[in-house]
């Protein structure tokens, strides 16, 4: 059975097509990082207009990839939230034109359901159950997952996301945006000092498994002012900076896993490409003899094979989107039902 999964959330047009047996056959990702740097974020506006431009092309080139045609697909899966709505609708009114034109299945998918699920598009996919660590651009989250669908908020940011947190220290330093993997970049310079600066790791000694990043912004920040010169110092900060976060994740993760009594760990979302952030997670998987899943590092970002994986996922288990275009802005997790 072959899906096609399409993702205009946010500032990324992403395809892929999905076969249960063989796996993922083709996928391609448009992204609009050029469009939106000019204004250090991501104009809303913009974003469905360009995902407009590149929905079809996108969809042409992984059908000729993959050697297919439309009437080969048996469903079409799109992103139904949560994001921006008028990037959302372009591939909601895309996927259910489509499938209308087929009379086939259209599947709406929730996009952090489709990060958490993007590990198991690698060759040794995670089992059920396991804790989930989603940490994007929007969402920072600790997750029971007992079986697809089935996800127990454990705990979640009180203010900013990790993904955020990034963001928002890449323009302090000076950086454009997309600040995450810039500012791994710059922590990664040889002269970055990891002793430079010790930033607080927020709300680790705290029993719950909430997180905050709101204080190592301001952290970050008085660095920033204090410093005499900038230029020489950025790269510490930045390095102190993702230590930081690093190890804030590796802590409450450990809490997580202790909790739940399992040793199992997925670690999914725009942020969890960064390598340090990798690392500390290994490394706390490795002293636990437990396991440690991520996707490979251009599934961690927003991309169409996610969604085509889980739109295949919930189509095997029956699910059938309405005739309706139904797009949701918000849309707790929480709220999806098991398959
Ligand atoms: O999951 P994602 O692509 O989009 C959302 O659903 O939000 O996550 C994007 C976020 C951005 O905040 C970006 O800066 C961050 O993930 N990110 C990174 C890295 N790559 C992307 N943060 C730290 N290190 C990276 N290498
Ligand atoms: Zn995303």
């Amino acid at each position: 059975m072959l899906v096609l999964g399409i993702e205009s959330s946010c500032d990324e047009t992403g395809v892929a097509i999905y076969d249960d047996e063989r796996g993922l056959l083709a996928h391609a990702i448009h992204t609009q990082i050029p469009i939106h740097a000019q204004y250090g974020g991501v104009v809303p506006e913009l974003a469905g207009r360009d995902h407009i431009k590149r929905v079809v092309p996108l969809i042409r080139k992984v059908m000729q990839d993959a050697q297919l045609k439309l009437t080969d697909l048996n469903a079409v899966a799109y992103t139904a939230g949560p994001g921006l709505i008028g990037a959302l609708l372009v591939g909601a009114m895309e996927a259910r034109a489509l499938a209308f034109a087929l009379n086939i299945p259209a599947i709406p998918v929730h996009h952090m359901e489709g990060h958490l699920l993007a590990p198991m598009l690698e060759s040794n996919p995670p089992s059920f159950p396991f804790v989930a660590l989603l940490v994007s651009g929007g969402h920072t989250m600790l997750i029971k997952v007992a079986a697809p669908g089935s996800y127990e908020i454990l705990g979640e940011s009180v203010d900013d996301a990790a993904g955020e947190a990034f963001d928002k220290t890449a323009k302090l330093l000076g950086l454009p945006y997309p600040g995450g993997p810039k500012l791994e970049a710059l922590a990664n310079e040889p002269h970055a000092d990891s002793a430079a600066y010790h930033f607080p790791r927020p709300m680790i000694d705290r029993p719950n498994l909430d997180f905050s990043f709101a204080g190592l912004k301001t952290a970050v920040l008085n660095a920033v002012h204090k410093s005499t010169d900038l230029e020489a110092d950025k790269a510490s900060i930045a390095r102190c900076f993702e230590d930081a976060v690093a190890d804030t994740l590796y802590h409450k993760c450990q809490k997580a896993l202790d909790k739940t009594k399992m040793n199992t760990l997925v670690v999914a979302g725009g942020v969890s490409a960064n390598s340090a952030i990798r690392e500390a997670l290994t490394s706390l998987m490795a002293q636990r003899k437990g396991q440690v899943f991520f996707a490979r590092k251009e599934f961690c970002t927003d991309n169409g094979a996610m969604i085509a994986l889980a739109g295949m996922l919930r189509f095997k288990a029956g699910e059938r989107g309405s005739l309706e275009v139904n797009v949701f802005p918000r849309w707790p997790l929480s709220s999806l039902k098991p398959l």
